[in-house]
């Protein structure tokens, strides 16, 4: 860790006595957008970057949060007795909708409070999850410190996944939740979101590394969007239904799809739709060429998954439409694409170990001119999911 949070801790709550660490990852997805509550495929990885967090209990019913990555940030104190929602506590709303969520959604409601200061290193509204890794990060602190030993990882992606839903307002997957927390080294997350059954699949790459370039936009209105793709691809799945027996999107090969396509009676929604069948075959068809060893096939997959996000599901945005379509016609670069929510953020590529630099300059140029922003890289490290580190 850059940063020293346990004297952060000391100078904040007066001593650092009984306290424990942890960390939580952000991630990465690699291909399988906008599928996670289609009932489809994704194929995310843990990152080693993510969310540090020192806690301890305390005696009374207070909880506190402090966050050092807030230029001097205020300690957030809530009362047990008064879990609600407030737009005063600003982030301190995720952490405090997981204890939320372990009572209402879990009947685990705390006897006592705790303490808690974060800090972390993923940069800001880059769309590698750092609300997700706030949230499996407190969910981890709470089992720890509370000896909720009955749960697992894959619970407390869920309790963060249902706190982000119903206390935070964002309707969003299990995708991002469930990376958070059940990373692993060097491997991607094959996950089957219709029932969360998953396989690892090892991407350490022996001729390539996977490059995060950070857009540094992050375009307003991205939840209520999010929102939106979401109804309309239930708008869509209900006039579906009316002549194929399916539970979700993600049922549907591309062919019974086209065939079928014409009982969605809006065009947009018809778009959506298509985007979420389509992505998740080709998600399925990437893993299969991971397995042979057959990347070029897979960065191909991912271009077509970007080219679906810009035209059909429009959660693209120009600038990383430019981050994509210039890395494409880089040399050794095999795919690229945006990744995660989208209105912004990083795109994800896979680039020739020779290339990598050529990359970083071209693109950065390139970008610069066009946009008069200087994107980031980060040549990424998977890395494993939510733990306590002492
Ligand atoms: C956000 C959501 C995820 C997922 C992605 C898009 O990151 O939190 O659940 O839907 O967008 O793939």
């Amino acid at each position: 860790m850059e940063f020293d949070l346990l004297a952060e801790f000391g100078k904040v709550y007066g001593d650092t006595e009984g306290v424990r660490e942890y960390f939580s990852p952000g991630r990465v997805n690699l291909i399988g957008e906008h599928t996670d509550y289609n009932g489809g495929h994704v194929f995310p990885c843990a990152l080693t970057i993510g969310t540090y967090g020192v806690a301890r209990k305390r005696d009374d019913d207070k909880i506190r949060f402090y966050s050092a990555n807030i230029k001097d940030a205020d300690v957030v104190e809530v009362s047990l007795k008064d879990l609600s929602y407030d737009k005063a506590y600003n982030w301190a709303n995720y952490p405090l909708g997981v204890v939320w969520a372990f009572g209402e959604d879990r009947g685990k409601s705390l006897d006592s409070g705790f303490e808690m200061a974060i800090w972390g290193n993923i940069p800001n509204g880059s769309g590698l999850s750092s609300s997700a890794s706030l949230e499996v990060l407190t969910g981890t602190i709470l089992c720890d410190l509370y000896g909720f030993d009955d749960l697992t990882m894959t619970d407390l992606a869920l309790i963060g996944q249902y706190s982000e839903n119903n206390f935070n307002g964002m309707n969003c997957g299990i995708m991002d939740q469930f990376a958070v927390a059940m990373g692993k080294k060097d491997c991607a997350i094959f996950l089957d979101t219709s029932d969360l059954s998953f396989e690892y699949a090892n991407i350490k790459l022996p001729d390539a590394k996977i490059v995060i370039t950070n857009s540094k936009v992050k375009h307003s209105l991205v939840n209520s969007e999010y929102n939106t793709r979401r109804s309309e691809c239930a708008t869509a799945l209900k006039q579906l239904q009316s002549v194929c027996d399916i539970e979700t999107l993600g049922d549907l090969d591309e062919e019974t799809f086209e065939a079928n396509k014409s009982v969605i009676t809006d065009e947009k929604c018809r778009n959506r739709a298509k985007h979420a069948v389509y992505e998740n075959r080709r998600t399925l068809r990437a893993v299969e060429a991971l397995k042979s060893n057959d990347i070029t096939t897979f960065g191909k997959l991912m271009n077509e998954s970007h080219v679906s996000l810009r035209d059909d599901y429009e959660t693209s945005c120009q600038e990383c439409d430019i981050l994509a379509e210039e890395a494409w016609k880089i040399d050794g670069v095999i795919g690229s694409r945006i990744t995660g929510g989208g209105f912004g953020g990083c795109t994800v590529s896979i680039v020739k170990n020779e290339a990598v630099d050529t990359f970083k300059d071209t693109l950065g140029r390139i970008y610069k001119e066009k946009t008069g922003i200087d994107p980031e890289f980060y040549v990424v490290d998977i890395g494993d999911g939510a733990h306590r580190i002492r």
